[in-house]
């Protein structure tokens, strides 16, 4: 099936995320043929770009952040889709005079008054666009017109619940694709097909059989150049509340009636409203939060988080954070969910790991001192797959057991490995499927399970202080006591 034919407009086309991401996806979109011949993209910024320095830039977006740009005859003919318009996001006349364009372009190109509107740009301009949109009755046909917003989505449960209000005022939720775009991954997705397309699994995916379930985003980058995004955000608003969320949903929910927008989402938000951090009377026992200090990255020196450009020397703002969930509900009553994410660690991975339970009683010796519990991990990224770690028993004469992997690697079974998340998002977008976007009510419910470690850290005027790990290593001694506390340990990966 290929999208209806449709102007998509990117606010923030000059911005980094069109070039690296936006743009790259959809013209990888074109050259896999699956896009109408009428697209058209609109990039759309302050600065007074022409329509032929637009395509430029992009060109060299795609040729260096993607497989470039192949045949030139199909550059051309992408070229040729590209628009610019200059705006300046608070002045409600430069929206008419867009609005004014698009329907010219509508004529041209055929594109039936079709729009996606994507917002990739800061959050603090969120609410002025959304509002001047629907002032300018831009988004106001709900089979027409549809709106992208890239996370962060609100910094806490209050400016969520407003952000919401505003998209809610100015069109309908049906309107509304909420990027995250970890849901565009493919092992993420392939987390729904392991747990319901298989019989296998499911009877063992509870408290019954379940000892413990870890999730780990672990990066090796630091803040980057991008201090000025990141000091108002942290760990805990870049990647736990969204990214790592979306992970512990899709492998908590009960299973869908359907893959429906609203089925799966429906579950999503009902296992987000069972949850909640493990102690919030002692919060350091349900989440630890820390800083980057100096230290080494592959052989290299690198500088502490304080003293990256642009960031402020006493900043408070965490750039790991380790949280330990506990989910009300029947299936997994007592099965603490431990999730942790970091910049600067010594690996890019991340993973979710099932840890089953103990056997009851143990018949034979191990190699290892103990017999290592059964462990089901999906690696998101990198060496995508699935792998299943469980008993052997060793060659030789002694009924001695060591523990090995029965592994799926997705690059050696398919041959390819699995697109780029914005291609799928953007696609599903065009096509009007809602079902990897995230719902209003489930990014407010998700705030809600980390309000108290928000309120605690943020509390005005408290001398706080943040415990420090060296660059290149897996974080705080704090993280480790939030787990060893249980008698469990950290995977090391
Ligand atoms: C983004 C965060 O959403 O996700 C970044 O803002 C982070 O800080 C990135 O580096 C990680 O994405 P991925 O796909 O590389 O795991």
């Amino acid at each position: 099936r290929s999208p209806e034919p449709l102007i998509l407009v990117i606010f923030g086309a000059s911005g980094d995320l069109t070039i690296r991401k936006l743009v790259p996806a959809i013209y990888h979109l074109k050259q896999q043929r699956r896009l109408p011949p009428e697209l058209t993209i609109v990039g759309v910024a302050r600065r007074p770009w022409s329509h032929d320095y637009f395509r430029e830039q992009m060109r060299e977006g795609v040729e260096k952040f993607s497989v470039g740009v192949g045949a030139e005859a199909l550059w051309q003919d992408f070229a040729e889709s590209l628009y610019y318009q200059s705006l300046d996001m608070s002045n409600l006349e430069d929206y008419r005079k867009l609005d004014e364009f698009l329907t010219q372009l509508d004529k041209e190109r055929g594109t039936r008054g079709n729009r996606v509107f994507y917002l990739a740009v800061s959050p603090n301009y969120f609410t002025d666009a959304i509002e001047k949109l629907g002032q300018a009755g831009m988004i106001k046909n709900p089979q027409k017109t549809r709106l992208v917003i890239e996370k962060p989505f609100g910094r806490d449960l209050s400016s969520c619940q407003d952000l919401n209000r505003v998209v809610q005022k100015a069109c309908d939720e049906k309107q509304i694709y909420r990027i995250d775009h970890y849901l565009g991954k493919e092992t993420v997705q392939n987390l729904l097909v392991l747990r319901f397309a298989n019989a296998i699994f499911e009877p063992l995916w509870n408290r019954q059989f379940i000892d413990h379930i870890q999730i780990t985003v672990a990066e090796t980058v630091g803040v980057e150049d991008r201090a000025g995004y990141y000091e108002n955000s942290g760990a805990l608003r870049d990647m736990l509340q969204n990214h790592l969320m979306q992970l512990f949903c899709l492998t908590a929910m009960e299973p869908p009636n359907s893959m429906d927008a609203d089925s799966l989402r429906n579950e999503k938000v009902k296992v987000i409203q069972a949850t909640r951090l493990a102690d919030t009377r002692r919060l350091e026992r349900s989440c630890v939060r820390a800083q980057y200090s100096a230290g080494w990255m592959k052989g290299k020196q690198v500088q502490g988080y304080r003293h990256e450009p642009n960031v402020n020397p006493e900043s408070l703002v965490p750039t790991y954070v380790a949280m330990k969930f506990e989910v009300n509900n029947w299936r997994w009553q007592g099965v603490p969910f431990y999730l942790r994410t970091g910049k600067r660690m010594p690996k890019k991975v991340s993973e979710i790991a099932i840890q089953f339970r103990d056997v009851p009683y143990l018949l034979f010796q191990s190699a290892a001192k103990q017999v290592s519990p059964n462990v089901l991990t999906l690696r998101i990224q990198p060496n995508e797959g699935v792998a299943l770690k469980f008993e052997a028993k060793m060659p030789g004469a002694d009924l001695r057991s060591r523990s090995v992997d029965m592994d799926f690697g997705y690059g050696k079974t398919f041959g390819i490995e699995g697109s780029d998340a914005y291609d799928r998002l953007l696609l599903d977008c065009m096509l009007g499927d809602q079902t990897l976007f995230t719902r209003g009510d489930e990014v407010e419910a998700a705030w809600k399970v980390v309000t108290p470690a928000l309120s605690a850290w943020e509390m005005p005027n408290d001398p706080i202080v943040v415990p420090q790990y060296e660059a290149g290593t897996w974080g705080p001694s704090e993280a480790e006591q939030l787990i060893e506390r249980d008698g469990r340990q950290w995977r090391r990966l």
